[in-house]
């Protein structure tokens, strides 16, 4: 596999960030999922697959819809974790791209989050277009780009300005690559899809001071948390300040309102 070092280093990354992505993301990413069940037809009766669930949100919230839910992700740690919250869920550590399934298993397919972290992307969309059912539904959520998703634009111009972009992290995707909706169209139609289409849904970052953007990423996620860390502690320093200052722009009655809009795609298996 071309990003084999990279596979290891998510890996073993969301192995160990469980509670705090839960206190920094875990109010963020259910943002999408009215839209993305929408856009995967999901209601009563509907077997849906949550790909690279984390702690199993959206299966829950299919389950809510009155939908059956099965999820997958590949840290032990995260499964473990959602196997406590939702006991009624069946949860399996699997990668994306390597689905415990039989062919035509399920109605519908989402990714909320996953499709950024996964080494072949490509190929976790040719499993999910086998596990589906014919005019079953593929939906995925990634962020939207860094001048859109202001959370990340703020902290990726602070590293730029005062600290180090290359640190020798191991090469993997694109992190935006799917932050462009021609990109996702074009990928998923290349997989076999039709209908193909992508569209910017909104979400808020809710943080309060002293927290800013620089926290949840540093603590809550993988790729960009290794890019902070590997800062020097002056830089960090430095990099800290700007986003303090750039996060004034946001503050609203004790709060930071964060724009962190993601691309929505979605599709139809023929
Ligand atoms: C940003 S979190 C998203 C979690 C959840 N879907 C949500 O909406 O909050 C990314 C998740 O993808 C999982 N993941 C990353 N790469 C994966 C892969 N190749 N196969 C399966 N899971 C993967 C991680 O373990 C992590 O739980």
């Amino acid at each position: 596999m071309q990003f084999d070092e990279f596979a290891a280093f998510e890996k073993n990354g969301w192995e160990h960030v469980v509670p705090s992505y839960e206190d920094y993301f875990g109010r963020l990413t259910v943002q999408s999922h009215p839209a993305l069940l929408d856009a995967l037809a999901v209601g009563p009766g509907t077997r849906m697959l949550d790909v690279a669930s984390g702690p199993g949100y959206l299966a829950e919230a299919a389950i809510e819809r009155g939908a059956t839910a099965t999820a997958v992700d590949f840290s032990a740690s995260m499964i473990a974790h959602a196997r406590q919250l939702h006991p009624e869920i069946e949860f399996h550590i699997a990668r994306a791209e390597h689905l415990p399934f039989g062919d035509e298993s399920f109605d519908a397919v989402g990714i909320n989050f996953g499709m950024l972290h996964f080494p072949e992307p490509e190929r976790a969309l040719e499993e999910a277009a086998r596990v589906l059912r014919a005019d079953g539904r593929i939906a995925f959520t990634v962020w939207a780009g860094p001048e859109r998703a202001i959370g990340f634009g703020m902290v990726l111009d602070a590293i730029q300005l005062h600290g180090k972009p290359d640190v020798g992290m191991p090469p993997g995707p694109p992190f935006f690559r799917f932050s462009d909706a021609d990109e996702c169209v074009r990928v998923l139609t290349e997989a076999g899809f039709t209908h193909a289409r992508a569209d910017e849904v909104e979400q808020t970052w809710h943080l309060v001071l002293p927290e800013t953007p620089l926290d949840g990423l540093m603590h809550g996620g993988v790729r960009v948390a290794a890019l902070l860390r590997a800062q020097s502690k002056s830089a960090l320093a430095l990099i800290e300040q700007e986003v303090r200052t750039r996060v004034k722009a946001y503050s609203r009655h004790g709060e930071l309102l964060i724009p962190m809009p993601c691309m929505l795609a979605s599709a139809i298996k023929p």
